[in-house]
């Protein structure tokens, strides 16, 4: 057994070499102005894991949809936009707290959406927060399938960073010791068993049949979780496996869905779906959906597939 290569550290007797898989290096794999923005993108993300405890402050403003901003919504995105214009590859950015496209550089290649600050109201509660990003070439308007990549980053206890470039999902954790960001699983697949679900709005605001749904499934014993920050909700379900929705609610409220298609529901799709999942605005795949408008909202279900698929057969009534 000497020499052999083995990652359990707990083995006694045995000589363990521990192989750490820098982010770096694992974007070594891929197209190199793609893996330029995703690594400018762990950068950023640690420059704002550091100052996340001085600035929780509430802004003045509203963002597009009227919800008001934190400073944190206001300084990430800023933050973000900088580093995409000096990077040089970035054409345009769709941000969730931007009316107007910021118009970078009309030689580059990307076309990236931002959630700079996923799940800001959790300031107040101390709970989790995210980015989230998607990436295309070419245009916005056109079907989350066509992402280039799409990623999340989670300030959490721990960094993390979850990628996608169209071939599996990848976990990395950040070490502060090693100033790296750390591969923690290659090729992450949802358990093939669901454990979890988390449902956003309120039950007397559910549609009759998504209502009926989910009782279902809390009385089949799948255990709800819900945090309030869509990338948090991901990636509980990426561990655990279940789904998570936001559904369509009473038409005064969100008739059409609360999260936003280009800022968090196609990135998230194409990572739940590289990852074995499935995604659904209830009759598709929410990444065979082409947008009409930057700001458009969708109701979505994520998760398991047979779940996904039940869900879809559910509604259908
Ligand atoms: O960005 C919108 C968002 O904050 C998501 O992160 C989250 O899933 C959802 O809205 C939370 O909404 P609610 O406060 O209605 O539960
Ligand atoms: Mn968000």
């Amino acid at each position: 057994m000497k020499n052999k290569l083995i990652y359990d550290s707990d083995v006694i007797g045995m000589t363990v070499i521990m192989v750490s898989v820098i982010l770096k290096e694992h974007l070594k794999a891929i197209d190199t102005e793609l893996a330029s923005l995703i690594l400018t993108i762990s950068k950023t993300a640690v420059g704002i894991k550091e100052r996340l405890p001085y600035m929780r402050g509430i802004a003045e403003t509203q963002n597009i949809y009227g919800e008001l901003q934190s400073a944190l919504d206001l300084w990430t995105d800023q933050l973000f936009i900088e580093e995409f214009r000096k990077l040089g590859l970035v054409n345009k950015v769709a941000s969730e707290e931007q009316k107007n496209l910021a118009r970078l550089n009309d030689n580059g290649r990307f076309f990236v959406t931002s959630d700079p600050f996923d799940g800001s109201s959790n300031l107040p509660s101390n709970n989790l927060v995210a980015t989230i990003v998607g990436v295309y070439e070419k245009d916005f308007y056109t079907e989350g399938r066509n992402q280039v990549a799409a990623l999340y980053v989670l300030y959490g206890p721990v960094l993390s960073l979850v990628y996608t470039v169209g071939e599996g999902v990848h976990e990395f954790l950040y070490k502060p010791s090693k100033k790296e960001f750390i591969l923690e699983n290659e090729n992450k697949r949802l358990p093939e068993k669901g454990k979890l679900c988390g449902f956003g709005g309120s039950r007397k605001d559910w549609l009759p049949p998504f209502r009926k749904f989910a009782e279902e499934l809390e009385e089949e014993g799948l255990k709800v979780r819900y945090s309030g920050a869509f990338a948090a909700d991901i990636n509980q379900i990426l561990h655990y496996g279940g789904i998570f929705a936001y559904p369509a609610l009473k038409e005064k409220l969100y008739g059409k869905g609360k999260l936003r298609l280009l800022f968090e529901a196609n990135p998230i799709s194409f990572v739940m779906e590289q990852a074995g999942g499935a995604s659904s605005n209830g009759k598709r795949s929410i990444l065979e959906v082409k947008p009409t408008s930057l700001d458009q909202r969708i109701p979505i279900y994520v998760g398991n597939e047979n779940l996904i698929k039940r869900l879809e057969r559910a509604l259908k009534g």
